[in-house]
C-alpha cells in the first residue's frame, strides 16, 4: 500500500466507478477502495434474496414460493437508463456496453385521477391516447411539433419563444394547454420532480421532452433501458475498465482515516498503512463532516406475482404519479422489472416505489403508488437521508458525490460526474471530443 496514486476512489457507487474508470483511461494511477464486500454502495445489487432480508431485518428465511435466492439481484436504488442520455452515451464511448446486456422497458405510464394510462409522446400516440379531449389532443400535438422543430440556433423555428427569457408557463399557455396535459408533460416527459420549471425560462424543458421523443424514437416502447441482472452491473463494468487501463481495485477495506496536510488531502489510511494521493474521489458516507442533509427519500420495494394492473401485462413499466395529481409537492415514482431481466426467480416481479419525504409520515405518502400494486407479497421500506457535499474540493482537494435522489433515471446523477470532472480538472467534461477521439484512446481496449 505504501504507494503515492494520482486519484484515491472510495466507495464503490456508479458515480465513483465512473470517474476512477475516466480517470484510469486518461493516464492517471488510481486506487479504488470500498469498506464493503461488494460493489456499488448504496446503489448495489442485493443477492441472493436471503441478503436482503437480512438487510432489512425481516425475520425468518424468504419462503419457498420466492424460488432460488440466486435468482434474484434486488436494486436498492432503482433507476433507469435513458436510451439516448448521458449515461448511454458514456457507456458507449468507454465501450463499457461489452461487458453488459440491456432491454427496453415495455411501458410509461402516467396517473390521472386514480387510473394510469400510456404515457403519448409522439402525434400518434397523443392523437390515440384516451389521456386527452380531442380539441386538447389537437394543441398537444401542435406542442409536440414545435418542441420537435425547435433549434436554439435557429430563431425561424421559435415561433416568437425566446429560449432563455420565455417561462414554461407561458409556453404552455401559447398553445393553450389545460392543467392536466401540464401535469404529465412537465413530469412524465421533461421528467421535472417539482413544479419549479414553470417559472424558469423554457429552454431546459423544452430539452428534456425532446431527450424523452429521442430516446423513445430509438426502441419504440419505452425512452429508457435497464441492464440485465440488475443495475450493479454498471459499476462493475466501469470498474473493469479501470481495472483495464491500471487501475487497483480493493474492497473488504476498512478506512480508517482521511489523512490531511496544511488542509489538503494526502493520503488514506487503511488496515494501518497511508497509500498516499494527489486528489480523492468519496461518497458522502466517508467523510460525513464535509456534507449537509439535503432531504430525505422514501423507498419502498415490493415483491410480486402479477403485473401491474392497467399496464398490457409489461414485465417492465415505469409509472410517474405528479405531484398535482396526489396534493404534493414532488412526484411519485414506481420502477417495476422481473424475471425477464435476471433480477427476480421465474414468475416474479419487483416493483420499488420512490419520493422525496415530504411529512413525517412517509409511508402514509406512497400510498396512492402502494394500491396500484396491491396484492405485495413483500414489502422492504428504506428511509434514506440525501447528502450533498459543502467542501467543493478547491483547497482540500476532496471530490465528493451527491446522494442518489428520487428520480428514476441517470440524468441528475451524470450532472454530478460532469461537476466532480470539472472541478478536478478544471475542464468540462466534453462527450463530443470523446466521442472523436474515441477510437484512438479505447482502439486498444477490443484486444483485451
Ligand atoms: C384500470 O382500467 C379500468 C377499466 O378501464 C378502470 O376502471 C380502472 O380505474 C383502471 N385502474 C387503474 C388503477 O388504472
Amino acid at each position: 500500500m505504501n504507494e503515492e496514486y494520482d486519484v484515491i476512489v472510495l466507495g464503490t457507487g456508479l458515480t465513483e466507478c465512473i470517474l476512477s474508470g475516466i480517470m484510469s483511461v486518461k493516464g492517471k494511477k488510481v486506487l479504488h477502495m470500498d469498506r464493503n464486500s461488494y460493489y456499488g454502495a448504496e446503489s448495489a445489487s442485493i443477492t441472493p434474496l436471503e441478503d436482503l432480508y437480512k438487510r432489512f431485518n425481516i425475520p425468518g428465511a424468504p419462503p419457498e414460493s420466492m424460488g432460488k435466492g440466486r435468482d434474484w439481484n434486488v436494486d436498492l436504488i432503482p433507476k433507469f437508463l435513458m436510451a439516448n442520455g448521458q449515461l448511454v452515451r458514456m457507456l458507449l464511448i468507454t465501450q463499457v456496453t461489452r461487458y453488459l446486456d440491456f432491454k427496453v422497458i415495455e411501458g410509461s405510464f402516467v396517473y390521472k385521477k386514480g387510473s394510469i394510462y400510456k404515457v403519448p409522446s409522439t402525434e400518434t400516440e397523443a392523437l390515440a391516447s384516451s389521456l386527452m379531449g380531442l380539441f386538447e389532443k389537437r394543441r398537444f400535438r401542435k406542442f409536440l411539433v414545435f418542441v420537435a422543430n425547435f433549434d436554439e440556433n435557429d430563431p425561424k423555428t421559435m415561433e416568437g419563444v425566446d429560449p432563455s427569457k420565455t417561462t414554461m408557463r407561458d409556453v404552455f399557455k401559447k398553445f393553450d394547454l389545460g392543467q392536466d396535459v401540464i401535469d404529465f408533460t412537465g413530469h412524465s416527459l421533461a421528467l421535472y420532480r417539482t413544479d419549479d420549471y414553470l417559472d424558469l425560462p423554457c429552454l431546459d424543458t423544452i430539452n428534456r421532452i425532446k431527450l424523452y421523443s429521442e430516446s423513445l424514437a430509438r426502441y419504440g416502447k419505452s425512452p429508457y433501458l435497464y441492464p440485465l441482472y440488475g443495475l450493479g452491473e454498471l459499476p462493475q463494468g466501469f470498474a473493469r475498465l479501470s481495472a483495464i487501463y491500471g487501475g487497483t481495485y480493493m474492497l473488504n477495506k476498512p478506512i480508517e482515516e482521511i489523512v490531511m496536510e496544511n488542509g489538503k488531502v494526502v493520503g488514506v489510511k487503511s488496515e494501518g498503512e497511508i497509500a498516499r494521493c494527489k486528489q480523492l474521489i468519496c461518497d458522502p458516507s466517508y467523510l460525513m463532516d464535509r456534507t449537509t442533509k439535503v432531504g430525505q427519500v422514501i423507498r419502498v420495494i415490493c415483491i410480486m406475482s402479477h403485473p401491474i394492473k392497467n399496464t398490457s401485462d409489461a414485465n417492465s413499466c415505469q409509472i410517474i404519479i405528479p405531484q398535482n395529481q396526489v396534493n404534493r409537492k414532488h412526484d411519485i415514482y414506481v420502477c417495476m422489472i422481473s424475471y425477464a431481466h435476471n433480477v427476480a426467480a421465474q414468475g416474479k416481479y419487483v416493483a420499488i416505489v420512490s419520493t422525496t419525504v415530504e411529512t413525517d409520515n412517509p409511508e402514509m405518502e406512497v400510498k396512492p403508488a402502494m394500491e396500484l400494486l396491491e396484492p405485495v407479497e413483500q414489502k422492504f421500506v428504506s428511509i434514506s437521508d440525501q447528502y450533498a457535499p459543502t467542501d467543493m474540493g478547491a483547497e482540500s482537494q476532496i471530490f465528493m458525490s451527491r446522494t442518489y435522489d428520487a428520480t428514476t433515471h441517470f440524468e441528475t446523477t451524470c450532472d454530478d460526474i460532469k461537476d466532480i470532472y470539472k472541478r478536478m480538472t478544471g475542464t468540462e467534461f466534453d462527450f463530443a471530443e470523446m466521442e472523436r477521439k474515441k477510437n484512438d484512446i479505447f482502439g486498444d481496449v477490443a484486444d483485451q
